[in-house]
């Protein structure tokens, strides 16, 4: 199955000025479409955007905008500016996020809203912000969700709690929108190589050892493995799939599963 050419498509990213979510505007803009994305520093929107334009295939272009995702009204204006410069959206992703490890007692309130604000409202803002430029036929929304959001996870109670509301917006989202022709889907990204994310919550050579022995397929995932999964989700062979919460993370989902065989050989037939 080739996946189709997104040329004459706009894909706005939230959050898109690095790691992940720049993998997913790179292969977007690698694959034909005009690329919008927005994050707090301009100076790294700006240097995502000139990777971006050396990617870009000939009629595509390529915006950068600065704004807070826990400001409803900046993003909405952010992304009124991007739709007057490209027009509807076909795709939009949001993976705006923060995280720092700490348990539940060394958080203050506000560090607390801090992780809830960007992830889950963040979420929330952008979604409702872009609704209604979501006019395309098979329009995709792309929420980048997290294992915290189904794995009881120590020291990540903020980002547990923010990213289950997230998958549960997916969801709600998914009922509420699908009469529009919209589908709203949850990615699922396991540890991925070479991240800020993996750098806050692996910050030792040995926590990164653990960390990639505890995948099922014994490595970490890759940013473009999580923008392959963002290119299928957005083309037309997903045009049936809404509401889905997908892990891509090479197994670690199922962490927890039973080995029955623990203590006891059993004999092979
Ligand atoms: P990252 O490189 O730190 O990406 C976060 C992005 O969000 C940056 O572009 C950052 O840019 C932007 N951002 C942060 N706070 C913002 C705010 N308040 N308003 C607007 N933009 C904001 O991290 P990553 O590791 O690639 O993670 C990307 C996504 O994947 C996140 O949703 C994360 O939860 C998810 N994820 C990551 C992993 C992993 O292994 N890394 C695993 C599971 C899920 P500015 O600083 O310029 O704002
Ligand atoms: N332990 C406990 N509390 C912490 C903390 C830590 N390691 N790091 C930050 N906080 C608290 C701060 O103390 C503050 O609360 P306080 O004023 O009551 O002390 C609160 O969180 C907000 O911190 P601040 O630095 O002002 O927030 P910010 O909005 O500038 O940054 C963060 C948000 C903290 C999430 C920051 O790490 C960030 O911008 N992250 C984006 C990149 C990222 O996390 N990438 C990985 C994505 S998975």
């Amino acid at each position: 199955m080739a996946i189709q050419s997104f040329q004459g498509c706009n894909v706005f990213v939230a959050g898109g000025s690095s790691g992940i979510n720049l993998g997913i505007a790179k292969a977007f803009a690698a694959n034909g479409a005009s690329v919008a994305i927005v994050s707090r520093s301009a100076e790294r929107v700006a240097g995502a955007v000139a990777e971006l334009k050396a990617l870009a295939q000939s009629g595509a272009h390529m915006h950068g905008y600065s704004a807070d995702v826990r400001d409803a009204e900046a993003i909405a204006e952010v992304l009124a500016q991007a739709h007057a410069a490209m027009g509807d959206f076909d795709v939009l992703v949001s993976g705006a996020a923060g995280n720092f490890v700490a348990p539940a007692l060394g958080m203050s309130a506000k560090g607390f809203r801090t992780v809830v604000d960007i992830d889950l409202n963040g979420t929330f803002h952008v979604l409702r912000g872009a609704h209604d430029y979501l006019k395309k036929p098979g329009a995709s929304v792309l929420n980048i969700s997290a294992p915290q959001a189904y794995n009881p996870t120590m020291y990540q109670a903020h980002v547990c709690a923010a990213k289950a509301g997230v998958d549960m917006l997916t969801r709600v989202l998914a009922m509420e929108w699908g009469p529009q022709g919209i589908r709203v889907n949850s990615i699922v990204p396991g540890p991925i190589g070479d991240t800020e994310g993996v750098r806050r919550l692996a910050p030792t050579p040995e926590a990164l050892a653990r960390m990639s022995a505890s995948v099922p397929l014994g490595r970490m995932g890759t940013t473009e493995e999580i923008a392959d999964m963002a290119l299928f989700l957005s083309s037309r062979h997903a045009h049936f799939v809404t509401g889905a919460v997908i892990p891509v993370d090479g197994g670690s989902s199922l962490a927890g599963g039973r080995d029955l065989s623990a203590g006891w050989t059993p004999k092979e037939a």
